[in-house]
């Protein structure tokens, strides 16, 4: 199972994505989770430390095997670099590990005018492609908020995007939105986990607006989940019921692929 998290800021990519990375280790699962977020907080919420994730590099910021593997070190830097790099030992030499999780930091990639062809991206492009096509673990990747960053094409050889919404019209065209652009990129399958879910006139607003073959299923708007981001720690130590709902949407995921 390879997907990529997404939907507006603040809906609870990160909260699902780790969870879900939790529950798929906790069974021996192997498991790869990504942090693409440039406003990057994955970490914590999968149960490292602060101290331990100020102690990541992102892969944006390793220059030197950056510039080592594109070829791109030197006089004439930027001009000429390999587009094809080897980055198949980067996800287990550099991934931190933590709860059975293997978990890399992506970082921030400048996007220049006219689009980006900087060796940094190649190399993340490059290992994320990797990751979905070569590897045999679980990938969940937890993606910036919004759409714009989807058409650069890094989350673009996923199995299936999944949509975080809120209970709110703006949340229901974000999904719109994401659904057209994955038919765009090509992938196939764009599901949907309903989070903040308040009451039944909620879950009723999400049946009604979300088609039911795309809806994996709704988490409870949930005080221990906001408890254990002000603690800083992961959600998956203090909440059984949120454990309980991303459970039942894990098994529809897993009976969808
Ligand atoms: N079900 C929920 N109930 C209450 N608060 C939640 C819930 N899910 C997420 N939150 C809180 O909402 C905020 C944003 O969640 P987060 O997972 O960081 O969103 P995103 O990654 O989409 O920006 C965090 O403070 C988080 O604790
Ligand atoms: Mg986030």
């Amino acid at each position: 199972m390879k997907i990529a998290v997404t939907g507006k800021g603040g809906v609870g990519k990160t909260t699902f994505s780790a969870v879900l990375a939790r529950l798929f280790a906790a069974e021996g699962k192997k498991v790869l989770a990504v942090d693409v977020d440039p406003d990057a907080n994955l970490g914590l919420a999968l149960g490292f430390t602060a101290d331990e994730v100020s102690a990541i590099t992102p892969v944006s910021k390793m220059k030197e095997l950056i510039a080592e593997r594109t070829g791109s070190e030197g006089e004439g830097m930027g001009k000429f670099f390999k587009i094809n790099p080897k980055v198949d030992d980067i996800p287990d030499t550099y991934a931190h590990e933590k709860n059975g999780i293997k978990f890399l930091i992506m970082g921030t990639v400048e996007v220049g005018g006219g689009g980006c062809v900087c060796p940094e991206h190649v190399v993340i492009k490059r290992l994320i492609s990797h990751m979905v096509v070569q590897r045999d673990e679980v990938l969940i990747m937890d993606m910036e908020a919004g759409i714009e960053h989807l058409g650069r094409g890094t989350a673009s050889f996923v199995d299936r995007f999944v949509v975080v919404i809120e209970p709110g019209a703006r949340s229901v065209q974000t999904y719109h939105a994401v659904k057209k652009l994955a038919l765009d990129l090509g992938v196939r399958k764009v599901s949907v986990v309903a989070n903040k879910v308040r009451d039944a006139e909620d879950e009723d607003f999400v049946k009604k607006n979300i088609p039911a073959e795309d809806l994996l299923g709704c988490i409870s708007y949930n005080d221990e989940i906001l408890k254990a981001d002000r603690k800083g720690v992961s959600p998956f130590d203090t909440s059984e019921k949120a454990k309980t709902e991303i459970m039942r949407i894990k098994e529809r995921l897993e009976s969808a692929d």
